[in-house]
Formats: C-alpha cells, sequence, structure tokens
C-alpha cells in the first residue's frame, strides 16, 4: 500500500499545511479520494462553531470497516493485521491477518446481527485486551452499530452511568481479563452495574480467563457459542452498512470539569480519513513496518492509534494484552525485540516508571529495530525524554511528542518523525488543517511568539467532535461557548520564537493522572458519597511517575477507624464508584475550606499547598475565614 498524501519533507510539509488552511475543500478532498467510498459526498466542510454546527463529506456514503479491511484483502490479504502478545510471556502470541481478521469480523457482526443488534443502536463493549476486543468494535462499525468502549478499570457505577446515558441494550463483555499478576473478573462487574439497567436486552461473554460468571438466562450468551451458530450457518459475509459520512461511528466517554462524563461523538467519513492521514503522516509509517502502541482501547489513543488509523492504514498493529512491569520492566523490551517492533508509541508516565526501574531492564534486549519513538497523553518531562531518546531509541530515533485529545480524535500538534524537527518537552507544529490560536486571560487573541495562553483552534479538521451524546448544548458550551468562533481545548501552551507550540497542561478542573483524564468534581462526589464525609475539594500535585497525583481534602465527622483507617475505606468508595484510577494519593483531613464570601472554594490555595507551596499562597483577604488556611498549611502531607 502507498501513501500519496505523506509527506517527505519539511518544505512539502509547510506547503501543504498551506494549503489545507488555504484551500480546505480541495486538500481534503483529494486526500479522502484515496478511501473507498459507496457514495461521493457533495460537499467536503461544512461548519460554524457558533452552534456547533460541522460537517465533513455531506451526502457521501462509507463503511469503515470496509476501509480497514476489505479493501486490502487483494494486496495486504497475508499481512499481518494484528499481533496480539499476551499478559503472560510464557502463553503463545497470536497473529491474525488481514484475511483472518476480516473472517473474524464478518463472523462477529453476524452474532450481532443474530442477536438483534441493528445499525444506530448502541453497543457497550467492556473487555481486556484481546484481539476480541477489536473484533467486536469493527463488527459494529461494519453493521453501523455505534460502539462504546469502556476502559476495563472503571466501576460497576461508572459502567451504568455510561451504559443509561448512551441507552445501550447490548454489552460484549469477557469473563475476566489479565493484568500483571492480576486476574480481574470484568463479567461480574457488568452484572452489578446492569442492576441499574435493566433495560439490557444482550450480554455477549468472551472467555478469557475462566473464572466462574453468573450467566443470566434469557439475557447472557457466550461469544463462542453465538460463532458456533454462525459457522453452522456457513459463515456469511456480513455485507458492510454504507453509512452516511456523518452518522455516528462511536461513544467515548471523558471526563470535564463537572461531575458528569460526557459522551463524545465521533462520525464515520472524517474519524476515518483524521486518524488515517495523521498516522502515516506523525510516524510515517512504511508498510513492512511493525507498530507497536500500548495504549489500552478503552481510552481514545487505543481507538485511534491501535484499531482505525494503523488497519486503515494496511499497517501491522501490536496489541499488547499485559503491563510494562510485569513480571518486570523489561517486559516492553522484551516484546520490541521479539516482534522486531519498528515503531513505539507510549506515555510518559510509562517511559518514567520503567526509568526508575533503571537501565538495567533494557539491557540485554537488542532494541535495533526501532526506527521512530512516539509519546502522548501528557507532557513530558526533560529527564524522561532523554531517557527514551538514550535508552529505547540509541539517539537515533526520531520522537514524536503528539498532543491531542479525545475530542479531537487524532494528533493535532506533533512533529513528522525524521520529516519536521522535534524538540524536547514541545509537540512543536500543527498537523496539515490544524488552527492553533492562544487567547489571553482577556478572551483576545495573542499573535506574537514567546507567549503562553489558553490554546484554542480556529478551524475545524476532520476529526473534530461533534456533539455530546444526547445533550448538543453541553458540547456547545463546553468547548464553544469560551470564546466565540473557537474550539477551546482546556489546556494551556507555550509557544516559542519558532512557532512551536508547547503544552503545559490543563487550565480547568481536569487532572491527568498517567495520561488518565479525570475530572475533579468526579472525584469530590465520590468522596462525598462516603459516610461522614461533609464536604471534599480535589486537586492535582505534581507526582515523579504519575505527572499528577491526586490530594484530597476532607472534612469528615465520621467516628468510625482512625484516620488511617478512614484514608482506606474512602479511597474504597472512590474505587466503587468511578474504579481505582481515581483514587486519591494523598488525602488530609480539614475542618474548613477556604471559601470566598460567595462561597465559592478558593483552588489556588489547595494547590499551592499540595505542590507543597507554603509561601506567596497570594491573596487570602477575600477569604471568609482566613483561618482555615493556616490549619491547612499545618496539616499538609
Ligand atoms: C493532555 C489523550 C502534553 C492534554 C490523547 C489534553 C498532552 C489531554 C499531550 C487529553 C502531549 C495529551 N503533551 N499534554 N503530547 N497529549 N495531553 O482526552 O492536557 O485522554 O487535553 O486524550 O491530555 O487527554 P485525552
Amino acid at each position: 500500500m502507498s501513501y500519496p498524501y505523506q509527506i517527505k519533507s519539511i518544505e512539502e510539509y509547510k506547503q501543504q499545511y498551506k494549503k489545507s488552511v488555504e484551500q480546505p475543500d480541495e486538500f481534503w478532498g483529494e486526500i479522502a479520494s484515496h478511501f473507498k467510498w459507496r457514495k461521493k459526498w457533495n460537499k467536503v466542510l461544512d461548519w460554524e462553531f457558533k452552534t456547533p454546527q460541522i460537517s465533513w463529506f455531506a451526502g457521501g456514503q462509507i463503511n469503515v470497516t470496509e476501509n480497514c479491511l476489505d479493501r486490502h484483502l487483494d494486496t495486504l490479504g497475508n499481512k499481518p493485521a494484528l499481533i496480539w502478545e499476551p499478559n503472560n510471556p510464557e502463553d503463545f502470541f497470536r497473529v491474525l491477518t488481514y484475511k483472518e481478521l476480516h473472517f473474524k469480523v464478518n463472523q462477529f457482526a453476524q452474532v450481532l446481527l443474530n442477536n438483534g443488534v441493528k445499525k444506530g443502536d448502541r453497543v457497550c463493549i467492556y473487555m481486556g485486551m484481546i484481539p476480541e476486543l477489536s473484533i467486536a468494535m469493527l463488527a459494529c462499525a461494519r453493521i453501523g452499530a455505534v460502539h462504546s468502549v469502556i476502559f476495563g478499570g472503571f466501576s460497576a457505577q461508572s459502567i451504568a452511568d455510561r451504559v443509561e446515558d448512551a441507552h445501550a441494550e447490548y454489552i460484549v463483555t469477557c469473563d475476566g481479563a489479565y493484568r500483571g499478576a492480576k486476574d480481574v473478573a470484568l463479567k461480574s462487574v457488568i452484572d452489578d452495574a446492569l442492576v441499574r439497567c435493566q433495560f439490557v436486552r444482550r450480554v455477549i461473554v468472551c472467555t478469557r480467563t475462566r473464572i466462574p460468571v453468573s450467566m443470566i438466562k434469557g439475557r447472557d450468551v457466550w461469544w463462542e457459542d453465538e460463532i458456533k451458530k454462525v459457522e453452522t450457518q456457513g459463515n456469511p459475509f456480513v455485507e458492510p452498512v454504507a453509512m452516511e459520512a456523518e452518522d455516528p461511528l462511536f461513544i467515548l466517554y471523558t471526563s470535564g470539569s463537572t461531575g458528569k462524563p460526557k459522551g463524545v461523538v465521533h462520525t464515520c467519513g472524517g474519524y476515518l480519513v483524521w486518524t488515517n492521514y495523521t498516522f502515516v503522516n506523525v510516524f510515517q509509517y512504511k508498510p513492512e513496518e511493525i507498530y507497536f502502541c500500548t495504549a489500552d482501547i478503552g481510552w481514545i489513543t487505543g481507538h485511534s492509534y491501535i484499531v482505525y488509523g494503523p488497519l486503515s492504514a494496511g499497517a501491522t498493529s501490536l496489541i499488547f494484552e499485559g503491563i510494562p512491569t510485569w513480571p518486570d520492566a523489561g517486559r516492553f523490551w522484551e516484546i520490541v525485540e521479539k516482534h522486531k517492533v519498528n515503531i513505539l508509541y507510549t506515555a510518559p508516565t510509562a517511559i518514567r516508571s520503567l526509568m526508575g526501574h533503571g537501565e538495567m531492564f533494557t539491557q540485554g534486549h537488542d532494541l535495533s529495530s526501532i526506527r521512530v519513538l512516539g509519546t502522548v497523553g501528557e507532557p513530558i518531562n526533560l529527564e524522561a525524554w532523554n531517557w527514551y531518546n538514550k535508552y529505547i531509541g540509541n539517539n537515533s530515533a526520531p520522537i514524536v511528542d503528539t498532543w491531542w485529545q479525545t475530542e479531537t480524535a487524532g494528533i493535532l500538534i506533533s512533529n513528522l518523525a525524521g520529516v519536521t524537527p522535534a524538540k524536547p518537552t514541545y509537540a512543536t507544529l500543527p498537523l496539515p488543517g490544524v488552527q492553533p490560536v492562544l487567547i489571553d486571560e482577556n478572551g483576545k487573541e495573542i499573535e506574537s511568539f514567546g507567549v503562553s495562553g489558553n490554546l484554542c483552534m480556529k478551524a475545524p479538521w476532520p476529526g473534530i467532535l461533534r456533539t455530546t451524546w444526547g445533550d448538543h448544548e453541553r458540547c456547545r458550551t463546553t468547548y464553544f461557548a469560551t470564546y466565540a468562533d473557537l474550539y477551546f481545548t482546556g489546556d494551556g501552551c507555550f509557544r516559542d520564537q519558532e512557532g512551536n507550540y508547547r503544552i503545559t497542561g490543563r487550565v480547568d478542573d481536569v487532572l491527568n493522572v498517567s495520561g488518565h483524564r479525570i475530572g475533579t468534581a468526579e472525584v469530590e462526589n465520590a468522596i462525598n458519597m462516603h459516610e461522614g464525609v461533609v464536604e471534599s475539594a480535589v486537586v492535582g500535585y505534581p507526582h515523579d511517575i504519575k505527572g499528577q497525583g491526586i490530594y484530597a481534602y476532607v472534612i469528615y465527622n465520621g467516628t468510625h477507624g482512625d484516620a488511617e483507617q478512614t484514608r482506606n475505606n474512602i479511597n474504597a468508595t472512590v474505587s466503587r464508584i468511578i474504579g481505582p484510577i481515581a483514587k486519591p494519593d494523598k488525602i488530609q483531613f480539614v475542618n474548613g475550606l477556604p471559601k470566598t464570601r460567595s462561597g465559592k472554594i478558593m483552588r489556588r490555595i489547595l494547590r499551592k499547598v499540595a505542590e507543597n507551596e507554603l509561601e506567596n499562597l497570594g491573596d487570602t483577604t477575600t477569604l471568609l475565614d482566613p483561618s482555615v488556611v493556616d490549619e491547612i498549611i499545618q496539616g499538609h502531607i
């Protein structure tokens, strides 16, 4: 497969960038013409940010799986599409060629049809990192069902919220999942979630760990039994449904500054074009290469850069079931050596954690296959960048620092590996079609260089979110209302003299813990559900491995147990309500929170204390009761 739109030089980048801004219709129309459309579009782009109303390739019809699978069969049929590396290094790995993956996706698409799933229905997927997870997603896309994948670390309560919000009547899950030394019981979490969701018609359960599961008659069926039925039907070819370009492909829930996660909606045409274009250009993928993205498919990185981007490009995408530090901190490097990985895409948090275990775990592994390295999800500090560059990239593999978000579907700001220059800790330059602007505290655009501001986008790219599921107004107020006619990212950003962008972190009440987005309001809601908790306030603080840690100030008037036990109990509640990823790293008990006279918590002060910056707390005279600050400083942990 060749990629006529793969940018090969910095001059070409500049020229393509210019064209994408000046003539977006011609530019994206040309790129989209390299995909397989059932019907050509009438209009490339139509948009206004006010409402917002954004449409790409309107009138066009397309099926994403036809582009990810069918169109490769003649030329790449025997090429590995997925390589699956299991949690336990002693177990066998699996390879699925494009032909095999196509076959399995058709089988499971038929299973979905047999179980009553129709175009437009929402299917919630809650599985571990096994090929069947990708197969389930692609099978949904094939028949036009809208998948909503939920990360395997979320609790029953979080699942129920999402299943309810999307009104997903169908669930695909596993009995359990392996993660390092742990064996997670997924189906039992689903069972707890569904107590609240009686409208669910069918739960399809794929076997992985063989822990005992309760199967409810009339509702639950085994994946394997359903496949057998399809086999007796003679393994039908399931015709890919021609979807409107703007029909939803999936919903993915993400945290914001309010308590309730929102269902970000991506559509078929624009999402496919954007994830493919960015994959091919940022990583400079070459047809024979093995590409390994370590993200979980439950997050946007897995959707776009394990499944849709690589497969639409006919790439070989490696899926890893386990964790970087089990059985030891050499696990990634063992995988790189074993499968001769050429492109490795991971998170700064993983790099910092492996760096902490020491370079001895990289030694003894042949990493010479590595050609390109990537990072995503959070700012990368210089120390981690240098370590990655030296010990993994042998000072020669370009590192792409890719900045983007669930809402953007794919990478917006990044260097292109080996084509445009890297600058450590900088995401560097916008991709074609991406028009960043920095906004000052008065809401004015800052046009100069060497300045910081809030990062916004001036115009849509094909992968921009279209709405938030069931609540378009929320999409407008969250992203398009802060600044008129701009998409607001929620990130702060610095632009250097050369126009390189460096993302400095969130400017809203969203934390980034180990590259996972967590809203402080969500954590507070969970803590407040704990018996005896009167009120709480959550802020982030710098954490050596996780990037940000969660610091909770809690007013507690319960009587049960000592402080340590209460902390553990509160953590148990947070795990129960959201999931273990949202557990506070530190809990400080306080008698009061610093509030203004109008009752607003002054988080600035709480942040400073959590960051251990106990001097210069700024003006505290507007506080209702300034004495609480002294108590908070004294109790700092
Ligand atoms: C942060 C993950 C600095 C940022 C793809 C953004 C980054 C949030 C980078 C989105 C990067 C992502 N450098 N910060 N290269 N990439 N972020 O939705 O704060 O899980 O807003 O998407 O992660 O997180 P999300």
